[in-house]
């Protein structure tokens, strides 16, 4: 879709349907804020007030105004002003859009000014469009019930008492985050036979393409130059190659600084000789939600034109059982010149993330963050509302947590001390992929800083519970979330505010 402000006035504009949002009042609807839309359209308010609409939180009702240009309008409640939160006004907007969704019509959008909440035009703008958006992206591309054609394919959106330029702003900060949150659900909806490793490297050369990002891919025989012993050793059972994909700005201005984003891209996780049970084994095809969300990242970032010279590393490996598979057991030589004792092979994230890990340090960057469906145990700790994150900058777990809370999509500190580290000391290598049951999203990042130098700012942030969801919601169908890449592209333009 796309959005547009409109100059006209609700008396002139060819529309066939207007979308009004209200906040709730003390008692019933409270029309300060749109009515000034109507300008010499008083018939508003009682339409409004007949129809008995209170203006309660994703509450929706079309109404036939004939006494109005446009015909009809549909209410949409936002709640009471100071009960109005960012995730509150996306999901607001999602339920005008759904709403809206089978009326194929011309149809704009009032955005009345509801300083009243605390949230200025811009934010209200942005969210609401990232909430239609997301609300409105297909579950895959067969989903008939949001195909394409249904909807206007450009919203008009009205200004009445905002700020004109500050709603454009915002409309397009929006569509932006959207389209970087909805790239990176698309990619983990793909079916693995469709998104191999080379496949998702593609992808992200395509996207490089069209946001303006420079594109690297590294194949088996560079990584063997690297000595990649990680991302070797989890792609050597599978008939697709594994690689390293690099997306980096273009330019930055001087002395901006570098932050480098790195996603766990493993295409279907089998668990490898350590083969998963069949149960629920499809869901792996999700594995690459952390690569998804950086490559969402990138796009928005680069779209947006941050001041800030990005580095995007994805790992990309297919995890299958094959005669050539590592098994536990297997020593493997790593980037960095440390050696891993395999004992779980379905513990493969960290093999990849922590070869990249060691690229992404070569690349003197300010912050780190990588971004990974690492660990079950992190979603049974936490569940699907939030992410973990450890790390060893408090700055940066706190620009995620920030990050996260605007974006809505969270993220909860776990702890990651020597004793989590010193778990993964090996007999016969430098460390082992495997500690204990217990804790196990800590030692996987614990496993992680052994890559990562000392004096780099670094987080981990481990998406394995919010990455997928089974059930269709306000601002999006089952499937892959997108979890992470609005939140990363934020914590990014924190970074470098
Ligand atoms: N990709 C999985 C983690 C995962 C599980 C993500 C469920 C999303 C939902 C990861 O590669 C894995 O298999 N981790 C193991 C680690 C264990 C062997 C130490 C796990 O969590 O069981
Ligand atoms: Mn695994
Ligand atoms: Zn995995």
């Amino acid at each position: 879709m796309r959005w547009t402000v409109s100059k006209g006035s609700l008396g002139t504009l060819a529309a066939d349907l207007l979308i009004l949002p209200v906040l709730e009042g003390k008692k019933g609807p409270d029309l300060s804020g749109v009515i000034d839309l109507a300008g010499g359209h008083g018939s508003l308010r009682g339409v409004i007030e007949g129809a008995g609409f209170t203006g309660a939180a994703t509450s929706t009702l079309p109404v036939h105004c004939p006494g109005l240009k446009c015909g009809w309008v549909l209410l949409v409640g936002l709640g009471r002003p100071d009960a109005v939160s960012l995730e509150g006004l996306r999901k607001t907007g999602g339920a005008a859009a759904l709403a809206a969704r089978s009326m194929r019509t011309r149809t704009v959008l009032a955005m009345p000014t509801l300083a009243v909440t605390g949230y200025d035009d811009e934010t209200v703008a942005r969210c609401w469009v990232e909430g239609a958006e997301m609300a409105l992206a297909p579950a895959g591309p067969s989903d008939a019930r949001r195909s394409k054609g249904d909807g206007p394919g450009t919203w008009k959106v009205l200004p009445g008492s905002a700020d004109a330029a500050a709603i454009r702003r915002g409309l397009q900060q929006g569509e932006s985050a959207a389209m970087g949150c909805l790239e990176a659900r698309r990619l983990v909806n793909l079916p693995p036979n469709q998104l191999t490793p080379r496949m998702l490297a593609d992808e992200a050369r395509a996207m490089a393409d069209r946001v303006g990002l420079k594109c690297t891919v590294m194949g088996p025989a560079q990584l063997k130059r690297l000595k990649a012993g990680g991302i070797l050793g989890v792609g050597q059972g599978s008939e697709n190659e594994p690689c390293l994909i690099c997306l980096e700005s273009k330019s930055a201005p001087k002395g901006a600084p570098t932050v480098a984003l790195v996603g766990k891209g493993v295409t279907f996780d089998t668990g490898g000789i350590s083969l998963k049970p069949g149960a629920k084994m499809d869901l792996m095809k999700a594995d690459m939600a952390g690569a998804a969300a950086v490559l969402g990242a990138a796009a928005i970032v680069a779209t947006r034109k941050m001041p800030v010279r990005l580095v995007t590393l994805v790992p990309s490996a297919e995890n299958m059982p094959d005669g050539r598979a590592i098994k536990p057991a297997d020593v493997l030589n790593m980037a960095s010149g440390l050696t891993v004792e395999v004992l779980n092979t379905d513990a493969e994230g960290r093999l990849i993330l922590a070869d990249a890990l060691h690229v992404a340090c070569g690349k003197k960057p300010d912050f780190v963050v990588d971004m990974a469906t690492l660990t079950g145990a992190c979603a049974v700790a936490l569940g699907q509302e939030f992410a973990g994150v450890m790390g060893t900058s408090g700055e940066l777990i706190e620009v995620l947590e920030q990050a996260g809370g605007e974006t809505g999509e969270r993220v909860w500190p776990l702890p990651l001390i020597d004793a989590h580290r010193e778990a993964l000391k090996s007999k016969v290598a430098d460390i082992k992929n495997l500690g204990a049951r217990e804790g196990g999203a800590l030692t996987a990042a614990a496993f992680l800083s052994y890559f990562v130098p000392d004096d780099v700012a670094w987080a981990h942030v481990d998406i394995a519970g919010p990455a997928w969801t089974e059930k269709t919601g306000p601002l999006g169908p089952r499937g892959g979330t997108g979890f992470g890449a609005r939140l990363l592209a934020r914590a990014v333009e924190l970074l470098v505010d």
